[in-house]
């Protein structure tokens, strides 16, 4: 008996030793497409460093403190070329090094950002020995010949100087994380775009342009035709959606066509240093993308990056590269994670608006219910002013606590998210929304009833439900109302029991039964506008 008992202690120990080892990978749960670290589906409760911060460890020391008062379980931190290899061929990974040190110290995991050849749009993070030696380095070129400060991404020595850092970065990651794992992912460069024409005129992209269209590539595009984004997909129909010819017969000699040309020279380009990070240590890869402004054309915003109308051309130039990401700024949140969340594309948000934003939390409960994202993580983290009273703070700890449910419960019917959605302008629209879950209907409106209109902050507004069982719910958020009907026949839906409560060390410890005033006499549930709260309801049929 104590043999056996001796044997099975010792197999746990191989089990969780051998988890601990596993690298990350995403990995297929129903609809999802999750983030697996150490054997175990990842939420990121992230943030992003400005983009300075890193670059000195006394200065991050003071940082660390702030990013555990914000609830963060995973930091973003970009990693310069300019500093990790001053000299070429001499690398210095002492900054990587030290961050590692004390993301293990404070319990936080890494997204590591490479800023290589492209940090938006431009190459101001290229060492200066690459900087200096724009015959041996090529830039992109204006039409009327102008350099511009962009590495030209058709240059084989950009590319090779590139990818012998970033390799030099992941073996260097292999010797020394490999079994902690404080790193879980890697974006690869930043905000990639061409600005300000649509395409780089350089000697070398004059001639990729006059070039024929790669076989493969039209014909993977032909292959997925019912699936292509419609801006793709219009621009080879309007040249006659021919499968030979140049990009300009193919695409066209216009903006659109020159943008789309370009797409497929950075995403090659990445596709060769991520494919090459990969081999020396194949952690998931990651591009973001700088958004578009209404109205704007090619060359008039960083153009050709990973945007969702070129989802196509990225995709199959990288393979390497998991899943394209959007750095959501603009106030149309919903309508960007709706087109980053396609099949395949797990939707992270990198930099979800600058620090502070007051509608961050919400946002970040709707990418976590609604469209099953795998990570959240405003920009600029650590200048969020009083870390300690954050919303995003209480957010991330009532988020951390679900999480398990949540993971559990991505990529099925069994959850849902909810915000106002707001445009492009601001506008706000709190028309209620409703979801089925099996015999309810959950009607969760955003205007509080119990506080007074002009003191709302409805943008801030929203929360998640996750269904327990078939009439039994959490509602986790903050100034959402939730209704309920049944969908069938004439019975109508009530409240057995509402509680408030909490999750710990997944144990749910109610705290008061809520009746009376705080469900309407048993019309409603209601997470206060005040702070975020999550609430266990049964429903039951009369
Ligand atoms: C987007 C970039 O990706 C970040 O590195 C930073 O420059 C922000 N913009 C600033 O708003």
């Amino acid at each position: 008996m104590r043999l056996a008992l001796a044997c099975v202690a010792a197999l746990c120990v191989i089990i969780s030793v051998c988890r601990a080892a596993e690298i990350p990978r995403l990995v297929d749960h129903g609809r999802a497409r999750q983030l697996v670290v150490d054997g175990e589906p990842f939420l990121i409760l992230g943030g992003e460093l400005g983009n300075s911060s890193a670059s000195s460890v006394a200065y991050m020391d003071e940082i660390w403190p702030r990013l555990d008062a914000l609830g963060l379980n995973t930091v973003l931190a970009p990693v310069y070329w300019e500093l990790i290899e001053p000299e070429e061929g001499r690398f210095d990974f002492s900054l990587v090094d030290a961050l590692l040190k004390r993301a293990r110290a404070h319990d936080q995991r890494l997204v590591l950002l490479w800023f290589g050849s492209w940090k938006n749009s431009m190459s101001s993070y290229a060492p200066g020995w690459v900087k200096r030696d724009a015959n041996r380095f090529p830039r992109a070129e204006t039409r009327d010949g102008t350099r511009q400060e962009i590495l030209t991404p058709f240059s084989p020595a950009n590319l090779d100087a590139d990818r012998k850092a970033f390799v030099a970065l992941m073996t260097h990651l292999a010797e020394v994380d490999a079994k902690h794992r404080t790193v879980i992912m890697v974006q690869v460069e930043n905000e990639i775009g061409m600005i300000p024409e649509a395409r780089d005129h350089s000697a070398l992209a004059d001639a990729a342009f006059g070039a024929p269209v790669p076989a493969a590539l039209l014909s993977t595009l032909a292959d997925g035709a019912d699936a292509l984004s419609p801006a793709l997909m219009a621009a080879w129909t309007a040249n006659g959606r021919r499968m030979e010819g140049t990009w300009a017969e193919i695409f066209g000699a216009d903006a659109r066509g020159e943008e789309i040309f370009m797409a497929w020279a950075f995403a090659r380009y990445v596709e060769a240093i991520a494919a090459a990070g990969k081999q020396a240590y194949g952690l998931p890869m990651y591009v973001n993308a700088a958004l578009i402004r209404p109205g704007r054309k090619p060359g008039e915003y960083p153009s050709a990056g990973p945007l969702p109308h070129l989802k196509d051309i990225w995709r199959i130039g990288a393979p390497s590269i998991d899943f394209l990401a959007p750095d959501i700024y603009f106030p149309n949140f919903v309508e960007w994670t709706k087109a980053y969340a396609f099949p395949g594309n797990p939707l992270f948000i990198p930099e979800a608006h600058h620090a502070g934003a007051a509608e961050a939390p919400a946002n970040a409960f709707f990418a976590f219910g609604a469209l099953d994202a795998i990570g959240f993580s405003p920009f600029s983290v650590e200048s969020i002013e009083s870390p300690n009273e954050d919303p995003l703070g209480e957010a991330y700890r009532l988020l951390a606590s679900l999480a398990p449910l949540i993971l559990e419960r991505q990529g099925t019917d069994d959850i849902a998210g909810f915000r106002p959605p707001v445009d492009y302008a601001g506008a706000l629209d709190a028309t209620p929304q409703s979801r089925v879950f099996g015999p309810f209907r959950l009607n969760v409106s955003f205007v509080d009833p119990w506080t007074p209109e002009n003191a709302q902050t409805v943008a801030a507004h929203g929360g998640l439900v996750l269904r327990l069982a078939e009439e039994e719910f959490l509602i986790a958020g903050k100034g959402i109302v939730v209704t309920f009907e049944t969908t069938a026949g004439e019975a109508r839906a009530g409240i057995e029991s509402a509680s408030e409560g909490r999750f710990e060390a997944g144990r749910w410890v109610p705290g008061r039964r809520l009746n009376g005033d705080q469900t309407h006499q048993g019309r409603h549930v209601r997470l206060p506008p005040d702070a975020f709260s999550v609430q266990r309801v049964r429903l039951y049929r009369y």
